[in-house]
């Protein structure tokens, strides 16, 4: 099959397209045949070794944790006589979940069934979804609703995983996302144009929360405004703060952060009492000290999250309350939804590498198959 690797770290010339065996899955493991590839930031920090330098010879690497494609085939029940089975039926014991990490969204899996996954290449690094067929641990595979398209299933992965953990870790906030669960709540979305923030603003509208987004400038402010949120404000106006309470006298409940460092000054300025900081990344990567009397004066709650280790119980009620969003057609993606896409071919992954890196507004897709 064909696949994209590399074998070192690096820029984006380390990548290489190639031939690898197309993988067998064993117990709790199946099979996808990738239709699209989904980049996100971590697959060239992790790629280009911003993660830290891997001890030793770097093993045969495929990049790029989410897609979407079809069941190819299911591993061999646990405990059973190696004869192909439900995946679901099995322990997941190669990723050590115990049972029903698949089962918990309902979906025992067969061949031809629709998928998205994520995490693909977590500790995996032949997993990933640069190339025809990966195998994989149940637990990182989900169904994909009817009538939703392979696009939109590999650019569901990370940032709708990080984005649901990010709103559901409010202290007098819902743990699980709903039409309602939000109700009353005011929800500040940093940088609702970035993958991971239009995320944040479709899956809090459609769980009922007030809106309001910042942005950089005119065109992520209309594509935030398409993704659904009811106010963005421009964080470089040097009145960002007063515009938000306008909008908020009380304060906002929620921050859903993308620039811990650069917006902590914004972010005590308009959090209500008892808000909480869902910190995802430190874009710009601005140190912060933290001012202790403000912060416990504001009784403030900082919640990092980091969807490589935030639990794959957390991950699979993650995918369950994102497939119900996607069934309601509450996580559309392209250019009228607010997130535009931009799609490589196969052996143009390191070009939509590239495209991320530089800031690509928008989502980055690898076309791999037509299924
Ligand atoms: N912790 C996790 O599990 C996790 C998961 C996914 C992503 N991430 C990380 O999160 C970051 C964003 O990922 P992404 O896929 O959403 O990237 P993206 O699509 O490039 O979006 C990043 C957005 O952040 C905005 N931004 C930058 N500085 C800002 C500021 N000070 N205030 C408000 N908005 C700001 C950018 O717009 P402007 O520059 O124009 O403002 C851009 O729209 C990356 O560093 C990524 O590695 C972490």
């Amino acid at each position: 099959m064909k696949a994209v690797a590399h074998s070192e770290l690096g820029d984006a010339d380390v990548l290489r397209v190639t031939e690898l065996d197309i993988p067998e899955p064993g117990p709790g493991e199946v099979r996808v045949r990738v239709a699209v590839s989904g980049v996100n930031p971590t697959d060239w920090k992790g790629r280009s070794g911003a993660y830290g330098a891997a001890a030793g010879e770097l093993p045969l690497s495929v990049p790029n944790h989410d897609g979407a494609g079809v069941i190819d085939a299911v591993g061999p029940v646990a405990g059973g006589d190696g004869a192909s089975g439900s995946a679901a039926e099995s322990d997941g014991a190669s990723d050590g979940v115990g049972p029903g990490a698949a089962g918990a969204i309902g979906a025992p899996f067969a061949v031809g069934d629709r998928v998205w996954v994520s995490l693909a290449a977590y500790q995996r690094p032949a997993s990933g979804t640069a190339q025809e067929y990966t195998v994989l641990p149940v637990n990182r595979v989900f169904p994909l609703p009817d009538g939703a398209s392979f696009e939109l299933g590999a650019a569901t992965g990370i940032p709708a995983l990080t984005a649901h953990r990010s709103l559901t870790v409010a202290e007098d906030g819902p743990s699980r996302l709903a039409p309602g669960a939000l109700d009353g709540h005011v929800v500040l979305v940093a940088g609702g144009a970035g993958a991971v923030g239009h995320a944040a603003v479709q899956l809090a509208r459609w769980a009922g929360a007030t809106v309001i987004t910042t942005v950089s400038g005119e065109t992520k402010a209309s594509y935030a405004k398409a993704a659904g949120a009811q106010h963005v404000v421009n964080y470089r106006d040097s009145d960002a703060a007063e515009q938000i309470r306008a909008i908020a006298p009380e304060g906002v409940d929620l921050i859903v952060e993308v620039a811990a460092g650069r917006n902590n000054a914004l972010d005590l300025a308009v959090l209500k009492n008892r808000g909480t900081i869902a910190i995802y990344a430190n874009d710009g990567g601005t140190p912060f000290a933290l001012d202790i009397g403000q912060n416990m004066g504001l009784n403030v709650r900082y919640q990092f999250v980091l969807g490589y280790t935030f639990g794959w119980d957390k991950v699979a009620a993650g995918a369950e309350d994102i497939n119900a969003a996607i069934a309601d057609g509450a996580l559309p993606v392209g250019e009228d939804a607010g997130l535009p896409l931009i799609e490589f071919s196969l052996d143009r992954t390191g070009d939509a590498h590239r495209a991320v890196e530089s800031g690509a507004v928008g989502k980055v897709l690898v076309k791999v198959a037509d299924l």
